[in-house]
């Protein structure tokens, strides 16, 4: 019987966190519906138990859940543009299947849900650093949903006393994070065509920043939040970055580095839905997690090249 449930397991985050699990020994459950999960993701996790299925349907929720103490969240439609297209796609993946998951893991006794939360939550918010004291103004649908679903967590919470945990992520990035789709995050985008010699395209001036996080940082905060009492995090909403930034301009200049590529972005109209600016606050988690990101911006991102140029990231 599985302790750990990874929702989202043959996705980027959800497979990082899962494989964290398994090297520490754990007893892990994974659910993934392949909708932009990849099977090839799976690889390396074979001590996994796992479950082909879509959150949106209640009694794949309840298998999911049964005989679990922990859930990590992180089974999602991650993009903005995607739900700008398809608003109730999104909607059903994010909202849908949380509030399904929850009503799950309340029936079948999980102790704990923790949740990957978005800094979409906080749309264009002047104020930088971003803080959770800030009154969220989502702009997407994406970041609607996302932000649904953190209010049905604290309802849980407070409603049924689940314990739950929002971990607000901002622009998470690294070794499996898929280059292939146009939803693709940037980096991952950038890192494959710069690799392959392939022109890149930069949405708007370039100037916009973002606290692009390596997914080891994201890994061990959840972690944490597994770990800390409830007393202390049940409830709470937090962001988890590293409370740095860079423009994509900056980022580019680096990848250029990294990656020996030859060729200039080219520039094109921004894209609708998006955010300028984005920096985290991270002293809440700081606080209540003890929470310290690990690897900085370059570090990962030079991990995160190597990985698409070899298939390992090296440490
Ligand atoms: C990302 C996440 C989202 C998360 C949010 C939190 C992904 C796919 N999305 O959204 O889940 O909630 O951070 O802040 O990880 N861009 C280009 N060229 C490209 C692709 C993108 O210039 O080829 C630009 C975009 O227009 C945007 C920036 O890069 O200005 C970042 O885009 P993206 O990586 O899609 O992430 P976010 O939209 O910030």
């Amino acid at each position: 019987m599985a302790k750990y449930l990874v929702t989202g397991a043959a996705g980027f985050i959800g497979r990082s966190i899962a494989a964290a699990l398994l090297a520490r020994g754990e007893t892990v459950r994974g659910v993934d519906n392949f909708i932009t999960g990849k099977r090839e993701n799976l690889v390396g996790l074979e001590g996994m138990e796992f479950l082909e299925g879509d959150l949106a349907d209640a009694a794949v929720c309840a298998e999911a859940c049964a005989g679990v103490e922990i859930v990590f969240h992180e089974a999602a439609l991650a993009s903005v543009p995607r739900s700008v297209e398809d608003p109730v796609a999104t909607n059903v993946a994010c909202v849908d299947a949380t509030l399904n998951l929850l009503v799950a893991a309340r029936a079948t006794g999980v102790r704990r849900v923790i949740y990957a939360g978005s800094s979409a939550a906080y749309g264009d918010a002047a104020t930088l650093p971003k803080h959770e004291g800030m009154l969220p103004d989502p702009i997407s649908p994406y970041a609607v949903a996302k932000l649904a679903g953190e209010h049905y967590l604290r309802s849980f919470t407070r409603v049924y006393g689940l314990e739950t945990v929002v971990l607000r992520y901002f622009n998470v990035f690294g070794p499996y994070q898929d280059p292939m789709s146009h939803y693709s995050g940037v980096l991952a985008i950038f890192c494959r065509r710069m690799l392959a010699g392939e022109p890149v395209t930069i949405h708007g001036d370039g100037e916009q920043s973002r606290d692009f996080t390596y997914i080891e940082n994201v890994v061990h905060g959840n972690l944490l939040a597994a770990a800390v009492p409830a007393e202390k995090v049940s409830g709470r909403t937090m962001n988890l970055a590293t409370g740095s930034r860079a423009t994509l301009n900056q980022t580019f200049a680096i990848l250029r580095e990294l990656t020996g590529y030859a060729g200039e972005p080219s520039y094109s109209t921004s894209r609708a839905g998006d955010i300028r600016d984005s920096l985290a606050d991270i002293g809440v988690a700081r606080k209540l997690l003890g929470y310290e990101p690990k690897v900085d911006f370059r570090e990962g991102l030079r991990r995160t090249v190597e990985w698409y140029r070899t298939g390992t990231a090296g440490a």
